[in-house]
């Protein structure tokens, strides 16, 4: 199965790394064009390519790695999803200037962060997000962890726990896969609406849990 990623910041640059280590091919994209990436796959070598985000988007399966705020501008403008797969990477926050106002709101408990909630109203995110998507299968995934942590699969003699989700037995069967081969170890929250939340940030339940199988 063919990987796009798009998006090449914190989150898709290091969904590459943890694919090329695995020898995974992979399409990567972002807003400034294949030649922004150069040095980026030049560093990860051969399985990893610089492509356009239509080209990314063209894959199998495709990690959404762009902030909450690009999410429907991006991803609503793309071809028809026909049935593949969209790993939703995304989380409902919005980053903002630690210099701004926003940085001394009380009423915010992470506006030491430099981050805040969106307002979904009852929704969950992926709930949201899959409007953008119509037609793709949403496997919730690889969005629970601060990469600086996601970029090590074994910790501490064990393998460091990725979540997943979603609502295609399938499509989880996919991302189950890359997960595992990857060096994770993987486990299965169950459908969008429970594991989708669990994993969120910046409230879920399970969200930002480290933990590491022994
Ligand atoms: N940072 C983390 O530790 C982490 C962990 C898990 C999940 N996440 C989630 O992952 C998502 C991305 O976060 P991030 O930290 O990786 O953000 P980031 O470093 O700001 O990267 C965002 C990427 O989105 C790309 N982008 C923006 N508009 C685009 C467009 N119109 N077309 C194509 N690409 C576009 C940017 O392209 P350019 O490079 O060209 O500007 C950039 O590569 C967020 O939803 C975040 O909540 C982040």
């Amino acid at each position: 199965m063919s990987i796009g990623i798009i998006g090449s910041g914190a989150l898709g640059s290091s969904f590459a790394r943890i694919l090329a280590k695995a020898g995974i091919s992979a399409t990567i994209s972002n807003s400034r064009g294949p030649e922004s990436l150069a040095s980026l796959v030049g560093e990860l070598g051969p399985s990893i390519k610089a492509g356009t985000v239509e080209e990314a988007a063209s894959a199998d399966i495709v990690l959404a790695a762009v902030r909450w705020v690009d999410t429907e501008s991006v991803f609503s403008r793309l071809p028809a999803w026909n049935g593949r797969i969209v790993i939703d990477g995304t989380n409902p926050v919005v980053f903002f200037d630690p210099n701004s106002p926003d940085a001394k709101d009380t009423s915010n408990p992470l506006a030491a962060y430099g981050i805040k909630a969106v307002d979904l109203g009852d929704k969950y995110s992926s709930e949201v997000f899959r409007q953008f998507v119509p037609g793709a299968r949403v496997v919730k995934a690889f969005n629970h962890l601060d990469v600086n942590v996601l970029k090590e699969p074994q910790v501490a003699g064990g393998q460091r726990v990725l979540f997943y989700s979603g609502d295609d037995a399938d499509a989880k069967a996919e991302i189950r896969k890359i997960i595992e081969a990857t060096g994770f170890f993987a486990v299965d929250l169950g459908t969008l609406d429970v594991g989708g939340r669990l994993a969120s940030l910046p409230f879920g339940a399970l969200s930002s849990h480290n933990f590491i199988k022994i």
